[in-house]
C-alpha cells in the first residue's frame, strides 16, 4: 500500500514546491490539445496542492522525442489549455538542469503552477539516468505522482526523482486508477465479465493469462478474435490474424473452456471504407475475398446481454474498426451495455487505449465507473506487473 496524497498534513505544506509528475502526453491537432481528458483527470490533486498552498511544478512527458527538442512536442502546447482549465496563468519552464529553472521554481508564488518542458527532451530520462533525477528533484520539495499512464516506465521523472524526495506520494488519479484496478483483481463483485478486443492477441495473452482464474468471463471481440476462428479450424478470408499464436490461441481455448467466448459471427467487407458494402456471416462462412472489421449483430447483442448482467466489468480493446461506421456497431454496443450495467448497479472499468477514445467519441466516458487514463499501464497493471512510478512511491 502506498502513501497518498490526502495523508499528507495540508497545514504542513503551505510554501513547499511540490514536485508533481503528471501525464500530459495527450493528442494535439495543429498545436492545439484535441483531447484534454488526461490534464482534467489530474486537476484534482492540482488544487488541492495549490490550496495547501504549495507551489506546484508539473512534469511529464509529450510523445517519443528520444531525449532531443523537438518543437512539434514542446509542452509549451498545452499551456493555453491547461490555463483556461485552472483560471490562471502557467508559468512556463523550459531549460531542465539549469540554476535559472531551479530559482523560477523557488521564486514562484504560494498556489502558482509551473509546467516544465517535455521531460524525454533529455537525454538519459528514459534510460532512469541518476543526472537526470537529480536536476529534477532540485524543482521541489517533495513529489506527487499523478501520472498513471506513465506509472508502468521506470524514468527519471517517474522512478528515479521518488526515490530522491521525500515525502513520495500518489496523488489522487494515481491513487482511484489503482483502487478501481485492484479491486477489479482481488475483490471483484461477480459475475465479473472481462471484455477483451483489439488487433492482436500478441498484445493480450499476458492480460488474458492473469485474467482467466479471476474471471467469470472473458469475452473476445475485434481483429484478435480470427486468430481463434483460425485455431477453430475456420477460413478467414483476409481477415488479419497472427499465425504464429494459432497453436496459442487453441491451447487457451481448450484450458479456459466456457469462460472464454468468441463472437459467433462477424461484420465483413472487402475494405475499411466509408460507404462499402457489408455483410454479417457466421464465424465458419467468412467469404475468401472478404475481411472481418466487426462483431456481427448476434453476437453483439449476446455480448452485451452478458455485460448487462455483471456485477464487476473490465473492457478492453474495441470489437471493431470502431473509428470508421458501420463497423462501430460492435463496439457501440458494448459501450452501451457497460452504460446500463453501471446504471444497474454494476462496477465498470474502461480500460486506457482505444475503448478509453471509443467510448470518448460516444460521449459516454462519464456514465461508466471508471476511465483508466492509462493505456499500457492498465494493461501490465492487470497483468500483476510492478509498475515502477508505483513502486518507489512511499509505502504506508
Ligand atoms: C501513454 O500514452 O500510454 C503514456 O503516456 C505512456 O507513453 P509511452 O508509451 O510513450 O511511454
Amino acid at each position: 500500500m502506498k502513501r497518498a496524497l490526502n495523508s499528507l498534513d495540508k497545514n504542513q505544506l503551505e510554501g513547499l514546491r511540490a514536485l508533481t509528475r503528471v501525464d500530459f502526453n495527450v493528442p494535439l491537432a495543429a498545436g492545439v490539445v484535441a483531447d484534454a481528458t488526461r490534464i482534467k483527470a489530474a486537476l484534482p490533486t492540482i488544487q488541492w496542492l495549490r490550496e495547501a498552498g504549495c507551489r506546484v511544478v508539473l512534469l511529464s512527458h509529450l510523445g517519443r522525442p528520444g531525449g532531443k527538442s523537438v518543437s512539434s512536442m514542446s509542452l509549451r502546447q498545452i499551456v493555453p489549455e491547461l490555463e483556461d482549465l485552472l483560471g490562471l496563468p502557467v508559468l512556463f519552464i523550459e531549460d531542465i538542469g539549469t540554476e535559472d529553472a531551479v530559482r523560477r521554481t523557488r521564486t514562484m508564488k504560494r498556489g502558482e503552477v509551473a509546467l516544465v518542458e517535455n521531460t524525454r527532451f533529455f537525454e538519459g530520462e528514459e534510460a532512469n539516468s541518476p543526472a537526470v533525477a537529480e536536476a529534477l528533484a532540485e524543482m521541489g520539495d517533495f513529489f506527487v505522482n499523478d501520472a498513471f499512464g506513465t506509472a508502468h516506465r521506470a524514468h527519471s521523472s517517474t522512478e528515479g526523482v521518488a526515490r530522491l524526495l521525500t515525502p513520495a506520494v500518489s496523488g489522487f488519479l494515481l491513487a482511484k486508477e489503482l483502487k478501481y484496478l485492484g479491486d477489479a483483481l482481488t475483490d471483484p463483485r461477480r459475475p465479473f465479465v472481462t471484455v477483451l478486443g483489439g488487433a492482436k492477441i500478441s498484445g493480450k495473452i499476458d492480460v488474458v493469462e492473469a485474467l482467466l482464474p479471476r474471471v467469470d468471463e472473458i469475452l473476445i471481440g475485434g481483429a484478435m478474435a480470427c486468430t481463434f476462428f483460425a485455431a477453430m479450424g475456420h477460413k478467414i478470408g483476409k481477415s488479419l490474424v497472427e499465425p504464429d499464436r494459432i497453436d496459442m490461441a487453441r491451447d487457451l481455448m481448450q484450458r479456459a473452456g466456457d469462460k472464454l467466448v468468441l463472437p459467433t459471427g462477424a461484420t465483413v467487407a472487402a475494405a475499411i471504407e466509408e460507404g462499402v458494402a457489408t455483410s454479417q456471416v457466421a464465424a465458419d462462412s467468412i467469404p475468401d475475398n472478404l475481411a472481418v472489421f466487426d462483431i456481427d449483430e448476434v453476437s453483439a447483442t449476446d455480448f452485451a446481454s452478458r455485460v448487462k448482467s455483471a456485477g464487476t466489468v473490465l473492457w478492453n480493446g474495441p470489437m471493431g474498426v470502431f473509428e470508421m461506421p458501420p463497423f462501430d456497431r460492435g463496439t457501440e454496443k458494448i459501450a452501451l451495455a457497460l452504460v446500463e450495467a453501471t446504471e444497474l448497479g454494476a462496477t465498470t472499468i474502461v480500460g486506457g487505449g482505444d475503448s478509453a477514445a471509443a467510448i470518448a467519441r460516444l460521449g459516454l466516458g462519464d456514465r461508466v465507473s471508471h476511465v483508466s487514463t492509462g493505456g499500457g499501464a492498465s494493461l501490465e497493471f492487470l497483468e500483476g506487473k510492478d509498475l515502477p512510478g508505483v513502486s518507489a512511491l512511499d509505502d504506508v
